[in-house]
């Protein structure tokens, strides 16, 4: 009887202690599912780390040196991929309230000083953290770089960032990325860092402007030449035009385009 006790209390202890723990349990894999947080529910749950005063030696934004109260984006991020169990090849998208959505390889991104930026300390009007006229569109958060190389359009600048979505590259791009046509993949690469921030294809990517694939391609109805003029002078089309003029090369505005002709007949209703 003894002994029966013994092993009935000895194996319960040995189920316990090898029941799964609570935080594997958690454990997301990107490449099935996303991980997205809203900046602000993050901050009011006091998940930020200390705000700095940082300097900025040329603003993508306002094309000069800029003084910024800002909280650092790693300590921000790292506690979110604590919860990925595989944090190799995923992306960060930065989704912002007027529907402008720019990714970037999260490896990139921790690599370099980023900060999300909430004054101007540039201000001369104290109490306030933007100018009047930016006030609305640059809340929440500014994204800014303290090592980005001039004009390198392989970095983001949001403003009104809002939300940031972890996934894999798969997982969140796959619809719109062409795995059958390997010459339109380069073409994809261009999109991705040129126009998705503000354009999708099948529905994945920025909604600033409109879709370019379903339900119909853009190349069944906008000349080749038109588009790349539009892409110089968006206003010279449209005086009303809200697209900023784009600085594409010839090269890479056919890889874009072999890109757009390819995804014609790929389409996802998803
Ligand atoms: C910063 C955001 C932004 C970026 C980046 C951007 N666009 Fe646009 N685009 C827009 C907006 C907004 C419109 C709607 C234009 C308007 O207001 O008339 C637009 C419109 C267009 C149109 C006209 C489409 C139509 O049917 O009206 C074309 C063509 C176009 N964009 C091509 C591109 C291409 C190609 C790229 C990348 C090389 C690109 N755009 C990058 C925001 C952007």
């Amino acid at each position: 009887m003894r002994n029966l006790l013994f092993w009935l209390l000895f194996s319960s202890i040995v189920f316990t202690c090898s029941a799964p723990d609570k935080s594997t349990e958690l454990l997301v894999n990107a490449d099935f599912e996303a991980i997205e947080v809203d900046l602000e529910d993050l901050f009011a749950a006091g998940q930020f780390p200390k705000d700095t005063l940082i300097t900025i030696e040329h603003d993508e934004f306002f094309k000069q040196k800029k003084r910024y109260k800002a909280y650092p984006l790693a300590p921000i991020l790292k506690p979110l991929l604590a919860k990925i169990k595989d944090t190799t090849n995923l992306r960060v998208t930065f989704t912002c309230t007027d529907g402008y959505a720019p990714n970037m390889n999260l490896s990139k991104v921790l690599s370099h000083e980023a900060y999300l930026a909430v004054q101007d300390l540039d201000q001369v009007g104290l109490g306030k953290d933007w100018a009047d006229s930016l006030a609305t569109k640059f809340k929440p958060f500014y994204l800014v770089w303290r090592d980005a190389s001039e004009g390198d359009a392989g970095f983001a600048w949001p403003y009104g960032l809002a939300e940031i979505r972890i996934a894999s590259f798969f997982y969140d791009f796959a619809d719109a990325f062409p795995l059958h046509n390997a010459a339109a993949q380069k073409g994809f690469q261009l999109f991705q860092i040129h126009c998705m921030k503000c354009h999708s294809i099948n529905k994945i990517g920025g909604v600033m402007g409109p879709e370019f694939n379903y339900p119909k391609s853009i190349t069944e109805y906008w000349k080749k030449e038109d588009i790349y003029s539009f892409l110089s002078n968006p206003q010279s089309y449209r005086y009303s035009a809200k697209m900023p003029a784009v600085k594409l090369s010839r090269e890479d505005f056919e890889e874009i385009y072999g890109y757009l002709k390819a995804m014609k007949g790929v389409k996802s209703e998803k």
